[in-house]
């Protein structure tokens, strides 16, 4: 038995899709969320900006003594995961392989859609993967980097969004995709929307569930899981403003959210390479 929290991060609120699969999944466990708000998105930066960012938020995160670490950021993963793999001491979990092996599997006629950030398309990681799968698979990516912006305005599920969706969605009917990735962990809130557009002959693929099985797996296989007849708690950190979290992560967790506090990352932290 390890009685240590999961750590969880994402440059935002994104991630809490896949903390509220995590915490239905696993609810003895306990959990440490941390979003960088501060710098949110992330997706138009560079790979290494974005890789130093997800290094210095692991090694804070094993300051605060979690037993795994979850990259729920479509982008961090892209970015940084094999570096958070080898430089923390606790296992490193990504939300990439899940997606890549869901959409390798699901694909009938091996024609597969990638809807992602500029910095996770840029990294060329899903094709990689999706291929590692099946090699047969062709992936057609688009990034979109009106969606996290949209998502996170006013109104998220407004006429604005509609559009913006179908415009990302043409080339990837054109290119008569079966299968596609939502590779953005904001973007599970915008199912509807992006099922409707697509139609229910496309498959939707989603990290937060895969992921989630893959943490469990984990946990179970490395003999560290929590007391499974207890109920877990969760808390939050943020590197933005509290209050703005805990209004804006209401919609993404659709499960209570407590305090938030406000954390600083250490300077030799974001320096770090
Ligand atoms: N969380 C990021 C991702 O999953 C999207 C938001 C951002 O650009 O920072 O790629």
């Amino acid at each position: 038995m390890d009685g240590r929290p999961i750590g969880v991060f994402d440059s935002g609120v994104g991630g809490l899709t896949v903390l509220h699969e995590l915490l239905v999944t696993l609810p003895h466990e306990d959990a440490v969320y941390l979003g960088d708000n501060a710098r949110l998105p992330y997706g138009p930066r560079p790979l290494g900006e974005i890789r130093r960012f997800a290094l210095a938020i692991g090694r804070h995160l094993e300051h605060e003594g979690v037993k795994l670490v979850v990259a729920a950021c479509n982008s961090a993963t892209a970015a940084g995961l094999h570096d958070l793999q080898r430089s923390l001491a606790v296992p490193v979990v990504g939300v990439l392989q899940p997606e890549a092996h869901a959409a390798a599997l699901a694909t009938r006629n091996r024609r597969v859609g990638l809807l992602a950030t500029e910095a996770t398309v840029a990294s060329g990681r899903y094709e990689e993967l999706v291929r590692a799968h099946d090699a047969s698979v062709e992936v057609i990516s688009v990034p979109c980097p009106r969606l996290v912006p949209l998502i996170e305005g006013p109104d998220p599920f407004g006429e604005e969004t509609t559009q913006a969706v179908r415009e990302v969605a043409a080339p990837l009917q054109q290119a008569g995709v079966d299968t596609v990735i939502l590779g953005c962990t904001h973007y599970p809130i915008l199912r509807p929307i992006f099922q409707r557009v697509f139609g229910r002959g496309v498959t939707l693929v989603f990290s937060a569930e895969e992921t989630a099985r893959e943490v469990a797996e984990t946990l179970e296989r490395k003999g560290i899981e929590n007391d499974d007849g207890r109920e877990g708690s969760y808390r939050f950190l943020t590197t933005g403003d509290p209050t703005a979290f805990r209004e804006m992560g209401k919609r993404f967790l659709q499960l209570p959210i407590g305090e938030v506090e406000h954390v600083v990352l250490e300077a030799s932290e974001s320096q770090a390479a």
